[in-house]
């Protein structure tokens, strides 16, 4: 009886399986079951015995019966913590954050649908430029004093064969127009979207780097009234209908005459802010009639055609469009900005 009841809970403590636990129960306590035979077997014992064997054998029974219950409870809850691990398919699942559209590229998208529709085509440049395409293509020769407000960046090309000061950031888009020409024979209608750098203090409408959109048209009698037309076209389109649009004359030195655009300030609704100056407008496109040099260098005849240039100050656009007080905010990482557009 003993030796019964010795293997019977070794054999429970070991086992970690329910099943295996049931087998058990059924080995020494089913019908035929080891406990079962040898309580049946007490018959056999002689009388004086019985009541002795008798108690010592239910105490067995109680004992392996009560082993066996703690055992399969245990093993529930082993069970049951397991569960709890393993995913619940019916918890509401956490929502991934979608990321969208940066502003400033929504709002590049917009201006290039705008000129797809006018017949432009869009053209990508180097970042890295060299001074000829920068400058000097663009009537700017060296020592012009125009180079002083181009904040120029330039590479340290000492462990290179280039000549000192050739290769630089380029600080505006416009040094694509030679680029263009040169390989494009008239009429061109080109858009330039892209990044330019320059040596600036940042502030809040001023960035070391900054997003442009150069654009030009060259053909056969294309004139000044063209490229005011073009620019109120697009700002009524990007910035709606009632836009106020007032042109002034400028200077740069690839165009001739130049012109700047001023489009009535988004921010103080032309009262006077901090954003524009206390003007009440807002500079954001230069413009200008192709310069004949500009021409002429590219391998154009200026007698025959003509072109207009601008550039869309994008970042500043943007800022505008959206009423933005400062144009770092563009740069900020700042989901809960990012997220507002
Ligand atoms: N590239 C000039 C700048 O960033 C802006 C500019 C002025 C571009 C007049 C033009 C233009 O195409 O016609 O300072």
């Amino acid at each position: 009886m003993i030796g019964i009841k010795n293997s019977a809970l070794s054999l429970i403590l070991d086992t970690e399986d329910k099943r295996m636990l049931e087998e058990i129960k059924l080995q020494f306590l089913g019908r035929s079951g080891k406990l079962t035979l040898a309580i049946k077997d007490i018959t056999k014992v002689p009388v004086e015995r019985r009541p002795e064997i008798g108690r010592l054998a239910n105490e067995v029974k109680t004992t392996v019966e009560e082993a066996i219950q703690r055992k399969e409870s245990a093993l529930k809850s082993e069970a049951s913590k397991t569960r709890e691990k393993q995913i619940d398919v019916t918890i509401p699942g956490i929502k991934p954050t979608i990321g969208h559209i940066h502003p400033l590229t929504q709002v590049l998208w917009e201006v290039v649908d705008v000129f797809k529709t006018l017949g432009f085509q869009a053209a990508d440049g180097p970042e890295i430029e060299t001074d000829y395409y920068n400058f000097e293509a663009l009537n700017i020769p060296k020592n012009h004093p125009a180079r002083d407000t181009q904040q120029t960046l330039y590479l340290d090309t000492r462990e290179s064969k280039t000549t000192p000061g050739e290769v630089i950031l380029r600080t505006q888009t416009s040094a694509m127009q030679g680029r263009v020409m040169e390989k494009t024979k008239p009429p061109v209608r080109v858009i330039v979207p892209g990044k330019n750098f320059r040596y600036e203090q940042v502030d809040a409408s001023h960035g070391f780097e900054f997003w442009q959109c150069e654009g030009f048209m060259v053909d056969k009698n294309v004139r000044l009234t063209d490229l005011f037309g073009t620019i109120d076209y697009l700002l009524k389109k990007l910035m709606g209908e009632k836009t106020e649009v007032k042109f002034a004359t400028t200077n740069f030195p690839f165009v001739e005459p130049g012109v700047d655009t001023y489009i009535k300030c988004t921010v103080c609704k032309g009262a006077g802010c901090g954003f524009c100056k206390g003007s009440g407008w807002s500079e954001i496109m230069p413009a200008g009639m192709i310069h004949p040099n500009v021409l002429k260098t590219a391998g154009y005849d200026h007698k025959k055609v003509s072109g207009f240039a601008f550039a869309i100050g994008l970042s500043r656009l943007v800022t505008l469009r959206y009423e933005m007080k400062d144009l770092r905010l563009l740069t900020n990482p700042d989901l809960r900005i990012l997220e507002q557009f």
